[in-house]
């Protein structure tokens, strides 16, 4: 569910024309769904209601202090991976004993601040990691808290690049090196080995990876508690799949009727980590049309976003539905298609590399000056944006019903320089 619409053929963010917002704030624009961030945070919180989990949302999906801000203030806790993203919780005034912190090469610095903000426990990844957080704990005289992140070795069936839980990755920890470190808890004298963490990959639409991990899990569990080892925290990580093109993902309900059975007896407090599933289908990219090249075989709509802004279809060929904001319904029915009145075209940005495209034969009708939305752009999109061919980033607004708001402005040519010395 979200709350991009078209009416009369005119697409809406909530209540407001996305025309409109691309004529008032320029292109391209980051537009966000306030209420879409609010009732997938809801859905899931209402569907796992009877563990009263700890929801974590995944601060790299989208970082904007405005949608940190929102979700913190819905009660939300966050899931960091580093001291910049610890220096937007702290932004936002995320209590520390809401955040949780994952990475296979956490610093000696970023964990002091860490320890030092107080922050609830980090995701291990490592022996080496964990003997790092001990003896820093040490020094700053604070026990800390911690999971350690199992790594099943499974499968969850989604895109190489964002498989997590397959041993061959570098995260988590196999089996028996978890349930070592565990037995030999004593030998961390400041660290707290309260939980486990797993997190098998992003963008998974079915519930049999996480059923098989967890069960993993539940095992290591039951053994450690047979070993006199008794957890207190069980962390199911995120990757929940959302619809991009004709994906069927499970929905939080259907999520949780799986994995809640399993849960059941363990008596551990649920942690979550969602990221794409909260914000993914929150955020369109608007862009504007600048040039269409139709020569034959070679047909391109040329619009001035670009792969520094929206990187997902250049990295791992990720579809995103594309489609103009006023829909030319002439050229939309089934009956125009066929009659071919409308081409095949591949939507390609301005930087200077072929595998700079949002969208590839996409069937559209429009010409320059059109502007044109990319759906499925809230999570992973700006956050993975750069300046690559010195491109300002885009800006980001955030609309709540009839209202907007700019929350990032758009960058410009100083701050592309800056920092910089010409020697
Ligand atoms: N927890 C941990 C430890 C993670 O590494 C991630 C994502 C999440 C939670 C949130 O996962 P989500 O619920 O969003 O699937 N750039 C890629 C996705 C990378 C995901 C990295 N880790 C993409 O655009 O598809």
């Amino acid at each position: 569910m979200h709350y991009f619409n078209f009416k009369r053929n005119i697409l809406y963010c909530e209540a407001l024309e996305i025309k409109r917002l691309a004529q008032k704030f320029s292109t391209p624009l980051y537009v966000y769904s306030a209420r879409t961030i609010e009732e997938h945070f809801n859905k899931l919180k209402r569907a796992f209601k009877s563990v009263d989990p700890l929801i974590c949302y995944s601060v790299k999906a989208n970082s904007n202090l405005s949608i940190l801000n929102l979700l913190v203030l819905k009660g939300a806790g966050l899931d960091i991976v580093s001291g910049g993203e610890l220096y937007r919780a702290k932004e936002v005034g995320c209590p520390g004993e809401e955040i949780v912190y994952a990475s296979v090469g956490k610093t000696g610095r970023e964990i002091r601040d860490a320890i030092r903000y107080g922050i609830f426990m980090f995701n291990v990844e490592s022996l080496a990691e964990a003997r790092r957080i001990n003896s820093i704990a040490r020094r700053l005289n604070r026990k800390t808290n911690v999971s350690l992140r199992l790594n099943p070795d499974v499968s969850p069936g989604t895109h190489a690049y964002i498989t997590t839980g397959k041993k061959e990755t570098k995260f988590g920890m196999d089996y028996e090196t978890v349930k070592k470190a565990f037995l030999d808890r004593k030998a961390y004298t400041h660290l707290n080995l309260v939980g486990i963490h797993i997190h098998i990959g992003s963008q998974i639409t079915r519930g049999t990876p996480f059923v098989s991990a967890i069960k993993k899990a539940r095992k290591l569990i039951r053994e450690l508690k047979a070993a006199g080892v008794a957890l207190k925290f069980f962390n199911l990580g995120g990757g929940l799949g959302i619809v991009y093109a004709q994906e069927r993902p499970q929905t939080a309900q259907q999520f949780a009727r799986k994995v809640l059975p399993l849960l059941k007896g363990l008596s551990l407090k649920i942690i979550l980590e969602p990221g794409r599933f909260i914000v993914g289908n929150a955020g369109i990219l608007v862009t504007k049309v600048i040039y269409v090249k139709d020569a034959p075989g070679r047909k391109f709509v040329i619009v001035d976003a670009a792969m520094n802004d929206l990187l997902r279809p250049a990295l791992y060929d990720a579809y995103h539905r594309i489609v103009p904001v006023i829909k030319n319904s002439k050229f939309e029915t089934p009956a125009c298609r066929q009659a071919g009145n409308s081409k095949l075209f591949d939507v390609v940005g301005p930087v200077c590399e072929s595998g700079d495209f949002l969208g590839k034969r996409r069937r559209l009708n429009v010409t320059a000056g059109d502007y044109i939305a990319v759906f499925g752009a809230g999570a992973y999109g700006f956050s993975m944006s750069s300046n690559y061919n010195s491109r300002p980033r885009a800006a980001e607004v955030l609309v709540n019903g009839q209202k907007v708001s700019l929350i990032r402005s758009r960058e410009n040519y100083r701050d592309l320089i800056r920092g910089e010395r010409a020697v």
